[in-house]
């Protein structure tokens, strides 16, 4: 099958280009602007496949671009659309960026989708589509109390956009992974993420702060009503995720889908205190990490995790990567990181 993967040498797309070749059957086109990735990427994804991936530059909020290439090429069955802005903080700094990216992109997918007939489609959606949770674990029928940003609303409205364009489209297929906390990196150390900005997430701060590239890291809040008072979080392994996109694409291959779009979350399940990771994080690596506790962060949900049966038992999708797993990989990809800001 041939698939076009939007955003394939960003973080999740990159390893999923690998767990594609890994598994066969898939002629993969990463299509990027490098807005934050470099095309670098590439080349060390060879070092581990042995094959260069077929890559093209394109901008995916250009809809001119976007409709010549798949005019091009007409033999694409699948697309992985993950190529959006990600980052929470900048969203509310400048929303229309994100409207713009994260909207125009899927918009002018849709329509090469529309236009060539393209039979299955496969939606970078996120948690933080809930917002606020009472009601642990997170099921995808779960209400919460909506969006907090401006970049979660993008994926929201791409789940209403696909939800009516799938009505109309009945012969078309869709799955919309909705991804919990993605971490961690490719077991050789060689992908993994590149925050072209400081990072706020968690495991990048804790492998930045063990790596001395920041002096300290902080934890907001020790007295959340959590087992050790710290936020609580569902940590999944990238690769965990890549995998899972290997699997929605053959489920969607087959027809094997009960409706033509679906909607499934992707975590581990399992809950882990911002204090759990660090200690795993140390326990693995044998790195102290220097933290301190500062004040609760404000807009900082107290626990969320997802139960991600129905993507188990529809899907048959589980997770292999334990958390010990993830903090080593991150560390060892730290250990190899040649990031702008590492230079810093
Ligand atoms: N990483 C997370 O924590 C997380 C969580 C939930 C959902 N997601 C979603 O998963 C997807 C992939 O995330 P990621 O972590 O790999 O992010 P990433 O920033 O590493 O990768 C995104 C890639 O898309 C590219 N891109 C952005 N805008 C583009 C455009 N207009 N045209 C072409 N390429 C463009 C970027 O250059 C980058 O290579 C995104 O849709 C993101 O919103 C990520």
């Amino acid at each position: 099958m041939q698939v076009a993967v939007t955003g394939g040498a960003g973080y999740i797309g990159s390893h999923t280009l690998i767990e594609l070749h890994n598994k066969g059957g898939f002629q993969t086109i990463s299509l990027d602007n490098y807005s934050n990735s470099t095309p670098d990427t590439y080349d060390r994804i060879a070092q581990i496949t042995g094959t260069l991936p077929y890559y093209e530059k394109l901008n995916t909020a250009d809809a001119k671009a976007v409709e010549f290439f798949f005019d091009q090429n007409k033999g694409i069955e699948g697309i992985i659309h993950f190529a959006a802005d990600k980052s929470v903080g900048e969203s509310v700094e400048n929303p229309l960026k994100y409207y713009h990216n994260n909207i125009a992109s899927l918009v002018n997918i849709l329509k090469a989708v529309e236009k060539h007939q393209i039979k299955n489609f496969i939606f970078s959606s996120s948690c933080s589509i809930y917002g606020n949770i009472d009601d642990l674990p997170v099921r995808e029928e779960t209400q919460g109390s909506g969006t907090e940003s401006p970049y979660a609303e993008t994926k929201k409205m791409g789940e209403r956009i696909l939800s009516d364009f799938y009505k109309k489209h009945p012969h078309l297929n869709c799955i919309i992974l909705r991804y919990f906390n993605p971490v961690g990196a490719h077991e050789s150390g060689l992908i993994g993420e590149l925050p072209l900005n400081i990072p706020n997430n968690l495991v990048p701060v804790i492998t930045r702060t063990a790596a001395g590239e920041q002096a300290q890291m902080l934890v907001f809040g020790d007295d959340y009503n959590t087992r050790d008072g710290s936020c609580i979080r569902d940590y999944i392994h990238v690769s965990d995720i890549a995998n899972a996109h290997v699997l929605a694409l053959d489920h969607l291959n087959t027809g094997k889908l009960n409706k033509n779009i679906e909607t499934y979350n992707l975590g581990t399940g399992e809950g882990v205190s911002v204090i759990e990771a660090i200690k795993s994080f140390e326990k693995v690596t044998g790195e102290k990490v220097n933290y301190k506790v500062a004040p609760k962060r404000e807009g900082d949900v107290e626990a969320i995790f997802s139960d991600s049966s129905k993507i188990l038992n529809e899907i048959g999708w589980k997770p292999i990567y334990s958390l010990d797993d993830m903090m080593l990989s991150a560390w060892k990809w730290q250990q190899n990181i040649n990031s702008p800001i590492a230079n810093n």
